[in-house]
């Protein structure tokens, strides 16, 4: 049985006295909440401070990006390790506004997933297509690229440790999100390039993330597909009482199914 995983990515949001204010919010409603998973991704200066709000508490920590290396004249970037030692478990990588925004490609990406891998930290790899691809119905072939690509080289074991966040670049931060049979389509999809990848244990146990333009009114339907095992926020995550309905919403499901 897989677990509902709600992750709130605060992207390049928040100010420290807001993000202590977010992490307490959710702490104080979900601290103690065993049913459904929920974890916090703030910018990395504010790791800290929200780690010793979540510190014991069954909220888990990431950071959003890492560089691929332990350590190094790297000016600007940040290691794995660095991110464990602030508190975190988890890293995104594979966020399409790195992928199209910053030139992130799979192979560079690729190259993170295993130094994050490598170094302890759990991943959730996003992966999505763009609008124009969608309506070339070119939808399988790029998460199958992307998959293929990003998970290159990595163990079943390895596998273990990696969440995917399906999230079509469309419906990110456009307030149109995939309709619950597109994403359930999409995940069916994921589950099943997984199984061929890394063998059916692993395609039955992978958490997959819907991501995009998810919602207060939108997150239980899509949480009440079979194959969504979760969702990725950006805006939504930014609000306390938003962020709190949609773990709810996760609640309600997990106790109906
Ligand atoms: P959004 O962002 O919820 O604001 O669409 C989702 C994401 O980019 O992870």
């Amino acid at each position: 049985m897989r677990k509902l995983f709600v992750a709130g990515n605060w992207k390049m949001f928040t100010t420290l006295s807001s993000a202590r204010q977010l992490a307490q919010g959710i702490v104080d409603g979900f601290g103690e909440n065993e049913k459904v998973l929920v974890g916090v991704f703030p910018p990395f200066p504010y790791l800290l401070a929200v780690a010793e709000i979540v510190r014991g508490k069954t909220i888990v920590l990431g950071g959003q990006n890492l560089y691929p290396a332990a350590e190094g004249a790297f000016t600007g970037e940040v290691s794995p390790t660095m991110l464990l030692d602030c508190g975190c478990q988890y890293v995104i990588l594979g966020h399409s506004e790195r992928r199209h925004k910053i030139g992130e490609s799979d192979a560079f990406i690729n190259q993170k997933v295993h130094t994050a891998l490598n170094a302890g930290l759990k991943v959730i790899f996003c992966i999505g297509e763009k609008l124009e691809e969608r309506d070339a119905q070119k939808t399988n072939q790029v998460l199958e690229r992307q998959l293929t690509t990003g998970l290159a080289g990595l163990t079943q074991e390895q596998v273990a440790s990696v969440v995917i966040a399906y999230e079509p670049v469309w419906a990110i931060g456009t307030g149109k999100n995939a309709t619950p049979e597109e994403a359930e389509q999409a995940h069916t999809f994921i589950r099943g390039q997984i199984g061929q990848m890394f063998g059916s244990a692993n395609a039955e146990s992978v958490v997959i993330q819907y991501g995009g333009s998810v919602n207060p009114n939108n997150a239980e339907s899509l949480l009440a597909q079979p194959n969504v095992d979760g969702v990725l926020v950006g805006g939504a995550s930014l609000k306390v009482d938003q962020f709190s309905a949609i773990i709810e919403a996760g609640m309600r499901v997990a106790s109906a199914s």
